[in-house]
């Protein structure tokens, strides 16, 4: 197969991470002999720095001629802590989502056996917890009509939707829920917001053309705490805007790690993919952040375009490196691997599952494969 992928690494953590997406990219093509051609294009902080806009126009023009657009990671403290920047690095997201209608956000929470002394939670809990959130994306309150008074006193943040926007997401979500355990959980606040009002009606009338499947009502507060208390009740989470955005934060404490979590952006015609966290500004260019995310955003790309055993051999790759622990510091603090050691790895294991040796010293020198 052929795929024009375009590569936005972004801010912070986002080039070290997208480049070890790469290598297991470039295995997966060498293996199957498909053919990914790969454009590079600026977006977030370094956008600005270069062209003063978050998101240029050539890098808008590079995505929507591509296929489908690897993500690495956006933001920058200097603009976090300063209220009154005009010009922010998430804006360019923001706008790339909305350019190209990209409505569904779509973000997997698995959960590792050897992981999961990695969490917080108790075992009993988390073990077994296998559930996707589906977060509207390009609509409510990110996207209304925003304004500060003129004496800077006041501020407010429109939320708005559609029949239209709701249905639309709803369909995928239940569809999705069809291939699963056939359980969706809508997440709102219908007790207080006239926005949730709509998406309860519309999710309730859409749920008469999927009779199989089992539909509930939670609020988003109760929700938060059932993540908690008992994450294997869901299967599908249908969700808004921004209650998606902070549950699947949420969540991933769950899996054990932020770094862990991959997502998918769909839209109308080209889709996105990217690692659920952030820029981690910390840890950039320290070669310590956790790859995986990115890594199993490939993958959930592979699957776009059908390619399950491609997409498959990634995943096997990834659990592989988490069952030996060749993790990085979020997983493994005693024995830790480097970015670039998982990501080669990886793509070593890939290549090569059966001579594959698992030496720490040979990965991080970039040799994982002895024949
Ligand atoms: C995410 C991020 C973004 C969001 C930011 C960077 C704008 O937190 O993808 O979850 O809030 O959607
Ligand atoms: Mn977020």
């Amino acid at each position: 197969m052929k795929l024009k992928i375009a590569l936005l690494p972004g801010d912070g953590i986002g080039p070290e991470v997208l480049q070890q997406a790469l290598k297991v990219l470039d295995a997966i093509s060498e293996k199957y002999h498909h053919t990914f051609e790969f454009i590079t294009a600026s977006i977030g902080a370094i956008a600005i720095e270069e062209f003063g806009v978050p998101l240029p126009d050539e890098t808008l023009q590079i995505c929507s001629k591509a296929d489908a657009i690897l993500f690495g990671a956006i933001g920058d403290p200097k603009y976090d802590n300063n209220p009154s920047a005009k010009v922010r690095p998430e804006q360019g997201l923001l706008k790339l989502r909305k350019n190209l209608g990209l409505f569904a956000n779509i973000r997997p929470l698995t959960t590792y056996d050897s992981l999961i002394h990695t969490s917080n939670l108790k075992k009993e809990v988390i073990k077994g917890t296998d559930f996707v959130i589906y977060r509207e994306l390009t609509s409510g309150i990110y996207f209304g009509e925003k304004k500060l008074s003129d004496d800077g006193n006041s501020a407010y943040d429109n939320c708005s939707y559609t029949a239209e926007e709701i249905d639309r997401i709803a369909h995928l979500a239940f569809k999705a829920a069809s291939q699963r355990r056939k359980k969706l959980t809508l997440v709102d606040k219908a007790n207080v917001l006239e926005t949730s009002r709509l998406w309860r009606k519309r999710v309730l009338e859409i749920s008469k053309e999927y009779p199989t499947i089992k539909l509930e009502f939670l609020f988003v507060d109760n929700a938060a705490m059932q993540l908690i208390l008992n994450p294997k009740q869901f299967d599908i989470i249908l969700t808004e805007n921004m209650f998606g955005d902070i549950l699947s934060d949420e969540a991933s404490v769950i899996s054990g790690s932020i770094g862990l979590l991959a997502s998918a952006s769909i839209g109308k015609h080209t889709a996105l993919f990217e690692p659920i966290h952030g820029s981690y500004p910390e840890a950039k260019g320290k070669n310590i952040a956790n790859p995986l995310a990115a890594v199993l955003s490939a993958a959930m790309l592979l699957e776009h375009f059908d390619l399950f055993d491609e997409a498959e051999d990634i995943r096997n790759a990834v659990e592989k490196s988490i069952d030996l622990n060749i993790s990085t510091p979020d997983l493994n603090s005693t024995n830790h691997f480097s970015t670039s050691s998982v990501g080669n790895f990886l793509r070593d294991f890939i290549l090569d599952e059966e001579n594959t040796f698992y030496n720490k010293n040979n990965i991080d020198l970039g040799q994982s494969t002895i024949i």
